[in-house]
């Protein structure tokens, strides 16, 4: 299961093409588009809710156009004003339309004088879906509560109106009021030592889509890292964030060169609350980080690697529209692939990449067909399925059979180019192939036939001549694991004193999907892997453990499951457990004890899941 297709846009099926840009957004970017967002929020620990106005500067394209859409999800509009040169306001007319469950309201404005700006006072709902609120007693240490935003895929609506599509890009500014003491973030650049006065500003320079906005305020510190990194958590986590993630400069740095600079300024990392739902989220200048990837070995750094990639792959050059957003995960996970290489070695690098090539085989035996192509044919895409195992990990493999095939410097040289030439735009697929024939297909005949390509890109399934690496290591798992499950070899005689986190998950996930209880029991005595603080490990031993009917483990499952909201790592396990009547009842009793700490996204991925094995 990959870790995103569980919900990233929750179970959205593509409307019909009514918005023939965006079918995930109500804006027509054809007749107006916003440039600048201008934000003036409070946020409000005690109602849950930021509350404020935004600013949008608009480019008006189509002399016609007598409206202004906007996106919005639960929001409470207050007024909408057009607001002229010399600021002098004036009330619009405008209407919102009721909510639609997977768009949000529709907000249409009156603008036929073709306003240069338009003014919307507003607050959101202490539900918004793109926003968490936490307790104090939710947070690490319990001093001060803690809210942070999570936009992509289309939930930015929930917390700004403005047109929510990745087609249009923005700068933006924004001055925050937060409680004293407080520390606020957002995908800006950070003042690592700004004080904690309640008045913060931050000024987005580069024009972004609006899945990049992101804010964050909590009992935050600061470590620097580099020249140009910190990290930002809570005190008590600030120091072991800023020990795993100590490699952050020189990450920085592999990617400059071989990818040209990094025009952000500084990069810095927000390491979140275990109830953050993914794993990482690439918000410019400041990546939003799970917690859970603090293990104090740096195994999992893998995910700053990724997130650092998108600088480049995402945030510079972005997909224009969630179907072809491989261009965003597939060429980062590529870049990460590299990184991750330079700095660790080509066994590490190998070793993730094998990972992905295996979840991506399990997964593509379950998948419609269309949701196979890393470029889905219109119509009716699940738009779950634009984000699964497929964006990651067949746009990546895509990736290294070009550097095979044409050679690693040429195709770097091409990579670079490609950044360069689609900087700071969003951009389709075919765009994307419009550069590739002349620049690397056409330009080194012989290496690559445009037909090859296209399988790549629209065919299903992965092509058959597509390079796997070699793991020694992983091929003596292999061996070691159908010894252990033959009775061949007992659990304390595996070789695994020093295996990594990624060869205890490939070992983990070659188990049997039902495997014998006494040889799960066997292997727990010898390796304790119950209670593992490694949560990638703790995810696949719960999952099957519980499947091959180890009730001893439920209770380590649960606070596993209490403790952490991200997708990829909880879910797996519910799903586990709900797959009998008993194991659904235990679930249900973990959920309702740990629903109030969980993110939106996590409680709506935990019902849906309810909904279904009741169905059953
Ligand atoms: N941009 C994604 C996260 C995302 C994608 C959020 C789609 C919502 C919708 C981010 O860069 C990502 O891929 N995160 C991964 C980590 C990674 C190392 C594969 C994650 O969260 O697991
Ligand atoms: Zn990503």
């Amino acid at each position: 299961m990959s870790p995103l297709r569980t919900l990233a846009l929750g179970a959205l099926v593509l409307p019909v093409a009514a918005y023939a840009n965006d079918p995930y957004s109500y804006a027509q970017p054809d007749e107006v588009r916003v440039t600048h967002l201008d934000l003036k929020l409070k946020i409000e620990f005690p109602q849950r809710k930021l509350e404020g106005e935004a600013t949008l500067t608009l480019n008006w394209k189509d002399p016609k156009a007598a409206v202004l859409v906007l996106d919005t999800r639960d929001l409470s509009i207050a007024s909408v004003e057009s607001v002229d040169a010399a600021g002098k306001t004036a009330p619009l007319t405008y209407a919102l339309a009721p909510r639609d469950k997977q768009l949000g309201s529709k907000l249409t404005i009156q603008t036929p004088q073709h306003p240069h700006e338009i003014r919307i006072a507003y607050s959101t709902s202490p539900n918004a879906s793109g926003l968490q609120w936490l307790p104090p007693a939710q947070t690490a240490d319990k001093k001060l509560p803690f809210m942070f935003s999570q936009s992509e895929s289309i939930h930015a609506r929930s917390w700004v109106p403005l047109q929510d599509s990745p087609a249009i890009r923005f700068t933006y500014d924004a001055q925050v009021t937060a409680p004293k003491d407080m520390r606020v973030a957002m995908s800006a650049p950070n003042d690592p030592q700004h004080p904690l006065d309640g008045e913060f500003t931050f000024k987005q320079t580069h024009p972004i889509p609006s899945y990049l906005l992101a804010i964050a305020a909590g009992d935050l510190s600061v470590k620097e890292t580099g020249p140009r990194s910190a990290v930002y958590a809570e005190p008590s986590v600030v120091g072991k964030a800023a020990h795993e993630f100590e490699d952050t400069e020189k990450m920085i740095a592999t990617a400059e060169q071989l990818y040209g600079p990094y025009r952000w300024g500084r990069y810095d990392l927000l390491v979140l609350p275990p109830s953050f739902p993914y794993g990482g989220m690439e918000n410019p200048n400041m990546t939003f980080a799970t917690p859970t990837v603090l293990v104090g070995d740096k195994s999992l750094v893998s995910l700053v690697a990724h997130e650092l990639a998108h600088s480049w792959s995402g945030n510079l050059v972005t997909a224009a529209s969630w179907r072809d957003i491989w261009l965003n995960e597939g060429v980062t996970t590529y870049v990460q692939g590299r990184i991750t290489e330079a700095l660790y070695g080509k066994r590490q690098a190998d070793e993730e990449d094998l990972l992905s090539i295996h979840a991506l085989q399990r997964e593509l035996g379950e998948m419609p067909e269309n949701a196979q192509r890393l470029a889905p044919k219109p119509g009716n895409i699940d738009a779950d399925d634009t984000l699964s195992d497929v964006a990651y990990s067949k746009g990546s493999w895509f990736l290294r059979t070009l550097e095979q095939r044409f050679g690693r410097e040429t195709f770097d040289n091409y990579l670079k180019g490609y950044f360069d030439h689609f900087a700071f735009q969003s951009i389709t697929t075919e765009q994307m192939l419009d550069y590739l024939k002349p620049n690397l297909i056409d330009k080194y005949p012989g290496k690559m036939s445009w037909d090859d390509v296209k399988a790549w890109v629209y065919g299903t399934g992965v092509p058959k001549n597509a390079p796997i690496p070699d793991s020694p290591r992983f091929d003596t798992i292999d061996k070691e694991r159908t010894a252990f499950l033959a009775g061949t070899l007992s659990a304390d005689k595996l070789d695994a004193k020093d295996w990594n986190t990624q060869e205890w998950m490939y070992f983990l996930d070659g188990l049997p999907d039902t495997p014998p209880l006494a040889k799960m029991q066997e292997l727990d005595s010898a390796w304790h892997l119950t209670g593992t603080p490694n949560a990638e490990i703790g995810m696949r031993w719960y999952v099957h453990a519980i499947a091959a009917g180890d009730k001893a483990t439920w209770p380590a499952a649960a606070e596993h499951m209490t403790r952490i909201g991200r997708l990829y790592l909880t879910m797996p396990v519910y799903r586990a457990l709900s797959k009998t009547p008993d194991g659904l009842a235990f679930a249900e009793q973990v959920y309702a004890r740990a629903k109030n700490g969980y993110h939106p996204l996590t409680q709506q991925a935990v019902e849906a899941l309810f909904a279904k094995a009741g169905k059953r």
